[in-house]
């Protein structure tokens, strides 16, 4: 009986329902679809020009996508109190007025994504104060102005990328204290708002594309505490970061991808310790060095994606000691030595297809650690050498492992003693040619045992060949080269002696001259970096050949003074000068009488 009661209560429930849902859907708006139990008006795709009146007021949803609107005057949903949900995407709209949605109080989700809006005018967004989620994405709006959004205080999420932004003004997000996310894709914009971001006190998630950026200044982020989730990518003209770029932020995840940087952002990151999640990829970045990521405590992924990754030096990785996943597929990495990781054990996911691998017993590690790494269905290929060419890493068994990623340790080849006497200023070679499996790198250590470089007076040429020019007493010990790779090392050593100029003229000469200048030859002693464009030995020189120059003039006056002596037999000490006074020319008779004199002088 009870049962029967129940049914006949449902049956005249139904029934009810029904009349009112006819009922309701008598006065829907002329061409919409009215679903009164889901209180939706369905006014897409109908060819509207103008908002239809006649919407019932309970309505929560009204969709308007689809149609031929072009502008929303004043007060245009005044009557829809009860509307949560508006969408007016897909329409013509150039023009929102003053005031448009106002009494729409209980409005939380507005869409006015492509439409063809180049200006919201400030109040255009007035009375919405519980809009949580707004889309003007895809329009052709060029700036957002002051206070546009002011009277939006519960607006959680902002989306408004695609369209030409070339400026947002100062305090364009006043007032939006709890906006989390905010997407700014593909905008116009050659710098970063830093000003109007600061307004952004909540903000959780902020994304960037495409923007004409070529630097990201200090502090473009300061007042973002909360922000968790920072991406920017497609900017092709990003080269670098300011040291303090990213101050002030608390990341949990990073993107910068599809830029222009030219190393790993070491220092602008250091700080974001509670970083997981970071993505370079698609930027010219050759090498992760060693050591510089070791503050990211809390690193679990890393994406360096195309970036043409040729080298992960051991350490890379060291004090990551959650790091899950490393994704570096399409590089041009011939390795990926198990000691660039704090612990491989943490490690779950590894995608390193595409890159031109050499299969030996550096990547022997990740062979053995197959049951617990995934390669997310990549795995990688093996490039080197012959034999196993083109075989994926899930193709080998465990037997032939071993005998297969195998090294061969470096071995130095030049072993014929090489011990060179030389003087000072020549120019020598040492060499040291080594092989194994993986090619060697050759290290030449001086007799100070400091690593020497490609550069300076004595340094290693690309072949491995040690030279130093224009050798120096101080040149002279035992220099020591050491070809190693990862299945071990090889030095020899080679000894050098440089013989000086004799000692006691260096001795001489430099302390007859240096007396006045001994804060130079000081200085000079003490290492090679002259502080004056000449040296020691240069003065030494110099004073000689000076000396020389004095001494031999004087000579030369001597020889000359002998032969004139000679020449004349005795040397005189008087001078007899005959002298031609001017001829006066005198009228007498045409005639001319030349006087002729003589003139003594004395010769002391
Ligand atoms: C709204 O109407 C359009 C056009 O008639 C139709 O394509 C669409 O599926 C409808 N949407 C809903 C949610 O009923
Ligand atoms: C409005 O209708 C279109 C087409 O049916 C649909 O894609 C869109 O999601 C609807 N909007 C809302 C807010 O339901
Ligand atoms: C924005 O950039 C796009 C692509 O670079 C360009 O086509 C468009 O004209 C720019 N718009 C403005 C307003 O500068
Ligand atoms: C950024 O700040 C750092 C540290 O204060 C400073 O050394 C650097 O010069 C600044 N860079 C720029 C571009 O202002
Ligand atoms: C990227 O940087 C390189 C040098 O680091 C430069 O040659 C190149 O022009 C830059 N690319 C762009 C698009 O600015
Ligand atoms: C930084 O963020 C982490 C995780 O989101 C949080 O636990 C930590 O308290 C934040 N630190 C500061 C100083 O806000
Ligand atoms: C690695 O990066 C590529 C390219 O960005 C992406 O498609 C792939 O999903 C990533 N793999 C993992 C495991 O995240
Ligand atoms: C290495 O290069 C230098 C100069 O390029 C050359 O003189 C030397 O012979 C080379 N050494 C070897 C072992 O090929
Ligand atoms: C060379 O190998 C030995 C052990 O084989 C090791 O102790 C040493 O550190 C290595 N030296 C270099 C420079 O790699
Ligand atoms: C000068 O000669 C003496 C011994 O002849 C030697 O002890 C001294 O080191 C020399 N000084 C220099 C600067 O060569
Ligand atoms: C060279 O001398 C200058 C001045 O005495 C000193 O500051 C510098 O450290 C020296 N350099 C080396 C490599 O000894």
């Amino acid at each position: 009986m009870c049962v029967a009661a129940d049914w006949r209560r449902l049956y005249w429930w139904v029934v009810l329902q029904w009349l009112v849902g006819v009922a309701l859907s008598a006065p829907c708006a002329q061409r919409c679809d009215c679903l009164p139990k889901l209180l939706i008006a369905n006014c897409s795709s109908r060819q509207l020009s103008i908002v239809p009146s006649g919407v019932p007021d309970n309505t929560q949803t009204l969709n308007l996508t689809n149609n031929h609107l072009k502008t929303l005057s004043r007060r245009q949903f005044s009557g829809l109190t009860q509307l949560r949900e508006l969408d007016l995407s897909d329409n013509l709209l150039t023009m929102i007025e003053v005031e448009a949605f106002a009494g729409l109080q209980n409005l939380l989700e507005l869409r006015l994504s492509r439409n063809r809006l180049k200006i919201i005018p400030v109040g255009g967004f007035s009375g919405l104060p519980n809009v949580q989620f707004l889309d003007i994405s895809e329009n052709e709006i060029l700036v957002l102005l002051d206070d546009m959004f002011r009277e939006m205080a519960s607006l959680q999420k902002l989306e408004a990328s695609e369209n030409d932004l070339v400026f947002i003004s100062n305090h364009a997000f006043g007032g939006l204290a709890n906006l989390q996310e905010l997407n700014l894709d593909r905008c116009n914009l050659t710098s970063v708002p830093i000003e109007a971001l600061s307004q952004l006190t909540g903000l959780m998630r902020l994304r960037f594309c495409r923007l004409g950026l070529t630097t990201l200044p200090n502090n473009s982020f300061r007042q973002l505490g909360r922000l968790q989730d920072l991406q920017v990518s497609q900017c092709p003209w990003l080269d670098s970061l300011a040291a303090n770029s990213l101050f002030g932020l608390n990341l949990t995840s990073l993107t910068l991808s599809h830029c222009n940087l030219s190393a790993v952002p070491y220092s602008p990151l250091h700080h974001l310790v509670y970083l997981r999640y970071l993505d370079l990829s698609y930027n010219p970045i050759t090498t992760i060095l060693s050591n510089l990521l070791g503050d990211l405590l809390r690193l679990q992924e890393l994406h360096l994606v195309g970036t043409g990754l040729l080298r992960i030096e051991p350490g890379a990785f060291r004090n990551l000691a959650f790091f899950r996943l490393l994704n570096v597929s399409e590089n041009r990495l011939a390795t990926l030595e198990e000691s660039a990781f704090h612990s491989v054990g943490t490690l779950e996911i590894l995608r390193l297809d595409g890159n031109p691998l050499a299969c030996d017993c550096r990547l022997l590690w990740v062979m053995r650690r197959r049951p617990w790494l995934r390669f997310e269905g990549h795995s990688p290929t093996c490039v080197t050498p012959v034999p196993v060419q083109g075989r994926t890493f899930a193709d080998f068994t465990e037997v032939e492992i071993p005998r297969l990623f195998t090294c061969r340790q470096a071995r130095i080849l030049t072993r014929k003693p090489q011990d060179v006497r030389t003087d000072e200023g020549h120019t020598i070679l040492f060499f040291c040619a080594a092989d194994g499996d993986p090619a060697p790198s050759i290290t030449w250590l001086n007799p100070k045992r400091s690593v020497l470089t490609g550069s300076g007076r004595i340094r290693v040429l690309a072949n491995g060949t040690l030279e130093v020019r224009y050798a120096q007493v101080q040149d002279s010990g035992y220099y020591l080269c050491i070809a190693s790779n990862a299945a071990g090392n090889d030095s020899v050593s080679v000894s050098l002696r440089v013989r000086g100029f004799p000692a006691s003229a260096r001795n001489r000469s430099g302390s007859f001259f240096l007396e006045g200048w001994s804060f130079a030859s000081g200085q000079a002693a003490v290492n090679g970096s002259q502080p004056f464009p000449f040296d020691v030995k240069t003065l030494v020189i110099a004073v000689t050949m000076g000396f020389l120059s004095f001494l031999s003039s004087v000579a030369v006056c001597f020889v000359f003074m002998f032969f004139w002596s000679q020449s004349k037999g005795q040397i005189k000490h008087t001078a007899t000068i005959d002298f031609v006074p001017r001829s006066t020319a005198t009228a007498s008779g045409g005639g001319r009488t030349m006087e002729t004199g003589r003139f003594t002088m004395k010769l002391i």
